[in-house]
């Protein structure tokens, strides 16, 4: 009855709160740990209290701040935050503030950006696996499709110039107009960096078909060792198209939700050279703007340049050494992962450890691992990945200790299950309720301390 009373909007499942994805982070809400590098970010508070105090020069700017509500942004802001974004691109690329469109997160610079440049019942192209909030982002309010470019294990899920005709083939095959390609660079889920080759392909394909390229580039500064994060804007530039219609239709996301990891302050940002976006985006800005307050802080945070050069280094460094822990903790237990350079995640091979090569055994394992083992990872079909047995797990939000204690409790895991004869599809299990008892007071043990 009461439903009736709603909107469509309202009423509609899409959002996807419901999927494996959002589940998870139910279950590691209910027990979270730490964050990889907030006790720079911490020192830095400690050592600039006027940025948080509502003061410059020990003077309060409360009033000011209070009563600030441009949907331009504070220009000091804005000027610290597109330093910061060249310095993390090696200042090999230099952005103009005038460009940069403040947002509530690169979610509400994803959804604008689908206001700005698709109608309803346009189409998306995404290379798959990916980011399972894109599906909310992109489609509930907008209307907007995804139609996927599917990625494959088989070249380490790269994109080809065949999967990104094949995917507008099958937009047009569903009567959809497709207005762009939507990259994630470096990935989530997969933890790579675009190749140059993969980048050159489409500025290639948006030349073609002349269409949008939005590149979302949240996880731009995690990137911790070779190959380098490039950025497609540096692409451009080497081609010399800043003169051409490609310059304007390709457009970039950004966020401090990773980088800083400070999802909660809900800071993001969309940067476009074309000028109607960037009008038009400013005006929607207004539905998801940045709190004064959060932009004056961080302006002051941003500006200090041995502060984020410190940072920067050191972040990429704790991420190095977490993604070696966790890639070979793993490797001694016989689980592989794509080989991987950036981001907060690996993209783990467990198509051994799964019952059948199917979707259904990949829920069955993750329900597993989730409920039983009491770890956070997403299943692949979570990301729309083409093959059952890929799982992301994120390294970068628990301390070393813990990621020892989720290394254990993995292998404990694995040992109780044995692995499949795919010849035979059968895989037979170790009595599992006995090493969950012998589990379940291990970590009880290590939590107590
Ligand atoms: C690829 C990607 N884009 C966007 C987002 C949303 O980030 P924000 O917190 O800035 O809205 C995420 C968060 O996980 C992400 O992984």
């Amino acid at each position: 009855m009461k439903m009736s009373m709603l909107s469509t909007k309202a009423a509609c499942n899409s959002h996807g709160q419901d999927s494996s994805y959002f589940l998870g982070w139910q279950e590691y809400e209910k027990n979270p740990y730490d964050e990889l590098s907030f006790d720079l970010l911490e020192s830095w508070l400690e050592n600039n209290p006027d940025a948080a105090g509502f003061k410059q020069d020990g003077d309060s700017i409360f009033r000011d701040l209070a009563l600030f509500q441009d949907y331009h942004g504070l220009p000091a802001f804005k000027n610290a935050l597109v330093d910061f974004m060249s310095e993390i691109r090696g200042n090999k690329v230099k952005f103009n503030p005038d460009n940069l469109v403040l947002t509530a997160g690169a979610t509400s610079a994803n959804e604008t950006l689908m206001f700005c440049l698709a109608e309803p019942g346009d189409a998306f192209l995404l290379p798959t696996p990916y980011y399972p909030g894109f599906d909310r982002d992109l489609k509930w309010r907008t209307g907007v499709e995804i139609v996927p470019i599917q990625c494959t294990s088989s070249n380490g899920f790269r994109i080809t110039e065949s999967a990104l005709e094949q995917a507008y083939k099958q937009a047009h095959k569903l009567n959809l107009r497709v207005k762009g390609v939507l990259v994630t660079n470096p990935s989530n889920p997969l933890g790579t960096t675009l190749s140059l080759y993969e980048l050159n392909l489409l500025v290639n394909f948006i030349e073609a078909k002349e269409i949008h390229l939005i590149s979302d580039e949240i996880y731009s500064g995690t990137a911790f060792r070779s190959p380098s994060f490039v950025s497609i804007t540096e692409v451009l530039m080497d081609r010399k198209l800043m003169d051409s219609d490609v310059w304007d239709r390709v457009h970039i996301v950004y966020s401090l939700s990773k980088d800083l990891g400070l999802p909660g302050f809900r800071v993001g940002a969309i940067y476009s050279n074309d000028d109607m976006v960037v009008a038009a985006a400013t005006k929607m800005s207004s539905f998801g703007l940045v709190s004064s307050q959060t932009q004056y802080l961080l302006s002051a945070m941003l500006s200090d340049k041995e502060f984020t050069e410190n940072y920067i280094y050191e972040n990429q460094t704790r991420l190095r050494k977490r993604h070696e822990m966790l890639v070979s903790g793993l490797k001694k237990t016989g689980i592989s992962c794509l080989d991987s350079n950036a981001s907060l995640f690996c993209w783990v091979d467990m198509r051994h450890l799964l019952s059948s090569k199917t979707f259904d055994a990949e829920m069955e394992l993750w329900k597993q691992i989730v409920y039983k083992v009491g770890l956070n990872i997403s299943p692949g079909s979570s990301c729309h990945c083409a093959e059952p047995g890929w799982f992301r797990v994120c390294f970068a939000n628990m301390s070393e200790e813990t990621l020892e204690v989720a290394l254990t409790r993995i292998k404990t895991f694995v040992d109780s299950i044995t692995i499949p004869d795919f010849h035979h599809h059968h895989r037979s299990r170790k009595s599992l309720t006995k090493w969950v008892f012998r589990l379940s007071s291990k970590v009880r043990e290590a939590n107590d301390r």
